[in-house]
């Protein structure tokens, strides 16, 4: 099997489906975050900050080759892997790109935590006003990459284990029709 690479805005929930999707089919899931830090040996905060965001959508990149050659994975991207170089393009030569969709109030509702914002140098001193303009402003501007995904998927219910359940079960049956 060619890979399965989730995209999406920080929140949608590539982790989470990812996690979900990799027991249900048995196939092993990558976070390319994870995969980076382990590489680096840093997280990815620190690699923002030591390096400076360039410099890290480069390293992205280079990584996304790296795991883009592995077969019967499901690769969990960054929020913003999608949107530099060719990358959305590259994707889809390579495998199965399935971008989940999530209003600005799931998104809100994920991100607005301390925990969330810590992890994420990107949002990390927003308040919620700014993190709700934020949001809408970078959504506009990655749509046009988001929506390149060969599969759109609605992630907007995975609050509970029985709403995770039924998405992973309608994403996999997508995915085998395809
Ligand atoms: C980013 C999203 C993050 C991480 C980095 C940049 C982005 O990944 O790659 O902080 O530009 O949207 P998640 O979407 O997994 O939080």
């Amino acid at each position: 099997m060619k890979p399965i690479f989730l995209i999406g805005y920080m929140g949608c929930g590539k982790s989470t489906m990812g996690r979900a999707l990799s027991a249900f089919i048995n196939k092993e899931l990558i976070d390319l975050d994870h995969f980076i830090e382990a590489r680096y040996h840093r997280s990815v905060k620190e690699i923002f900050a030591e390096y400076g965001e360039d410099e890290f959508r480069k390293i992205e990149r280079n990584m996304l080759h790296e795991v883009a050659e592995f077969e019967d994975v499901i690769i969990a991207c960054g929020g913003g892997t999608p949107c530099y170089f060719d990358n959305i393009e590259y994707m889809n030569e390579k495998g199965m790109t399935v971008f989940l969709n999530a209003s600005l109030e799931a998104l809100m509702r994920r991100l607005s935590t301390a925990k969330a914002k810590s992890k994420r140098p990107i949002i990390a001193d927003k308040n919620n006003d700014e993190l709700a303009q934020f949001i809408t402003e970078a959504l506009e501007k990655r749509m046009p990459y988001y929506s390149k995904a060969k599969l759109v998927f609605d992630s907007g219910y995975l609050e509970d284990n029985i709403q995770i359940h039924n998405s992973v079960e309608a994403l996999s049956k997508m995915l085998t029709e395809e």
